[in-house]
């Protein structure tokens, strides 16, 4: 990928971000310029962060706790003098059991993380936002959120709150230059998805290859940036186009 400076100036906090998807973004924001905290209950984050260089910062946060998450945003701003872009990235599956076997014991921590975890780091965020000038919130949601399936039934509730989250902070904060979108991947190789059949699951799609991290962070550097100036609420599937149904080729 070519750089384009599109978040020179910027400071952003990735949540998420020791592995996977949100590694990738935090990777893809410094090469565009932004400088950026690198946030994870995860300390490996702190490898991820040395090897971005001095532009990076790690920072150990448990986003389900919001004094944790208050922590990150005034570290962010103590040790990059601002903040201007927060992708609440980090996420946790549970497990794959089907519902009516479910005994539930993942909802709490499910919940806690995904959705509640995202309105905490949010609320944080968009409290020093609302006073210098705006910024913009880019939340990964996930395809699970968006169109009904089987299984993992906490975690397709929890997205599917991370959605309507989105879309109703995009009209609370608006009128204070703060946008809010959120992106719903699907079939992304990471840790997450490890015990999928990435065969059959690619099978599902009319583009018949797994997705990449760095599809993701192509979305979220868009979403982050002013090229998405006047995008505000947006629901950005990034799945191969499963969401549109099994193509009747296969
Ligand atoms: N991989 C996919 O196909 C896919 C599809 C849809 C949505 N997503 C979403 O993308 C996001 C990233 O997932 P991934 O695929 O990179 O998975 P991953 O497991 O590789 O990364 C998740 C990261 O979140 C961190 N994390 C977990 N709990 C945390 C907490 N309480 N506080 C801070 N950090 C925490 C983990 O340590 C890890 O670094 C998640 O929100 C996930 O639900 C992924």
């Amino acid at each position: 990928m070519t750089a384009t400076g599109d978040l020179e100036g910027k400071v952003a906090i990735v949540t998420g971000a020791a592995n996977g998807i949100g590694r990738a973004i935090a990777t893809r924001f410094v090469a565009e310029g932004a400088k950026v905290v690198v946030a994870d209950i995860d300390t490996g984050g702190q490898g991820v962060a040395a090897k971005l260089g001095g532009r990076a910062a790690f920072f150990t946060t448990d986003v389900s706790d919001p004094a944790q998450a208050h922590a990150l945003v005034d570290f962010t701003i103590e040790h990059f003098g601002g903040l201007h872009v927060l992708c609440n990235n980090a996420g946790v599956s549970g497990g794959l059991r089907r519902f009516l076997d479910d005994d539930l014991r993942d909802f709490e921590r499910v919940v806690a993380v995904d959705l509640y975890g995202v309105m905490a780091c949010s609320r944080s965020a968009a409290r020093h936002m609302v006073d210098h000038g705006g910024g913009a919130i880019v939340n990964i949601a996930s395809g699970a959120g968006v169109t009904p399936g089987i299984g993992m039934l906490p975690y397709r509730a929890a997205k599917a709150g991370v959605v309507q989250f989105t879309r109703c902070l995009a009209v609370e904060v608006g009128e204070h230059g703060i946008r809010a979108n959120c992106i719903a991947p699907a079939n992304i190789s990471t840790d997450i998805n490890a015990a999928f059949d990435k065969t059959t699951v690619t099978r599902l799609q009319p583009l018949p290859h797994q997705g990449r991290t760095r599809d993701i962070a192509e979305a979220a550097l868009y979403l982050a940036s002013d090229r998405a100036a006047h995008v505000t609420g947006l629901v950005l599937t990034v799945d191969g186009g499963m969401s549109l149904g099994t193509p009747p080729r296969r």
